[in-house]
């Protein structure tokens, strides 16, 4: 883990819970400064405890924000600038899910949906990428999905947000390789985590059909990590996922819609 031993700080968002939470283990273990942020202010003190008492040589600071809230992201850099943090790694990780058919959404879901999974996204990068040149490299892990390789009806606006997550991130990769700095963006397939839940709309029934495979949280950070080391553009963990990807990817898309088309749905549970 050379590259990220060399790294000063990480911000890591969306650390109060899954695989943010794991991130920040994994990352307390190499990286001497975690910056932990998300909504749930309890969560992240515990998880700091927990970090403070793991890594004894590590610095964690937590700043609470919600990131769906330009305000309040422009309070969480304002922060950051205050106590002279300068994050050369940020973990891009703090998203959520809708499940259920577009025309029944509630706008309150979606709105905010989209102002976390591609606006705060977007707004992080752009705002610490200068500090990054800056100190000559970094690196922006940004949490994409599986669900970003094709459109999926019942998941019609959360997977063109990861579709967006994806695409934004190899561009800025090429962009951004010039300075040191390495952009990455990890795919995973089902991951036992709160999202499930969070996504299922209130009285909303079965659950999202994910009847193929589920990664372990742990499986997933680290193999993004040594992605990450090994500087790769995209990363989709555990066997499984790669395969679906690679078939994905293979597949005409008159078959992926035919195939999607046949997908069991949630109108039809
Ligand atoms: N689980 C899966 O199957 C799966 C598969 C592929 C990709 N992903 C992606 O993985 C990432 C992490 O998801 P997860 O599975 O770990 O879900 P999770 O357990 O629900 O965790 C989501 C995290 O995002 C934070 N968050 C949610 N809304 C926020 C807001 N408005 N402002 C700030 N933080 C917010 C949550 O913290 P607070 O509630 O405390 O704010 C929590 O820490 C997401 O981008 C998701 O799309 C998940």
């Amino acid at each position: 883990m050379a590259f990220l031993k060399s790294r000063s700080t990480a911000l890591i968002t969306g650390a109060s819970a899954g695989i943010g939470e794991e991130y920040a283990l994994q990352l307390a273990r190499r990286v001497p400064n975690i910056v932990l942020t998300a909504r749930r202010a309890e969560r992240l003190d515990q998880l700091a405890q927990r970090l403070r008492a793991e890594a004894p040589d590590t610095s964690v600071t937590v700043l609470p924000a919600d990131l769906s809230d330009p305000d309040e992201r422009a309070s969480l850099l304002a922060r950051m600038a205050a106590l002279g943090i300068v994050p050369d790694v940020l973990i891009n990780n703090a998203g959520v899910g809708d499940y259920g058919e577009f025309a029944g959404a509630a706008w309150p879901r979606i709105s905010p949906m989209l102002r976390l999974n591609i606006e705060s996204l977007t707004h992080l990068a752009h705002a610490l990428v200068p500090g990054m040149i800056a100190s000559g490299g970094g690196a922006i892990v940004n949490v994409s999905s599986l669900a970003g390789e094709l459109p999926i009806p019942d998941f019609a606006v959360y997977a063109a947000t990861k579709a967006y997550v994806t695409s934004f991130s190899e561009a800025l990769r090429i962009e951004l390789g010039g300075h040191g700095i390495r952009v990455i963006a990890v795919c995973p397939g089902p991951v036992h985590t709160e999202f499930g839940e969070i996504a299922r709309r209130p009285g909303g029934g079965r659950d999202i059909p994910r009847w193929w495979f589920f990664m372990p949280k742990e499986r997933v950070v680290s193999e993004s990590l040594a992605a990450l080391e090994r500087g790769r553009a995209r990363v989709f963990p555990g066997k499984r996922t790669a395969l679906a990807a690679a078939f994905i990817s293979a597949m005409p898309v008159a078959w992926l819609r035919r195939a999607m088309s046949l997908r069991p749905r949630k109108s039809r549970g």
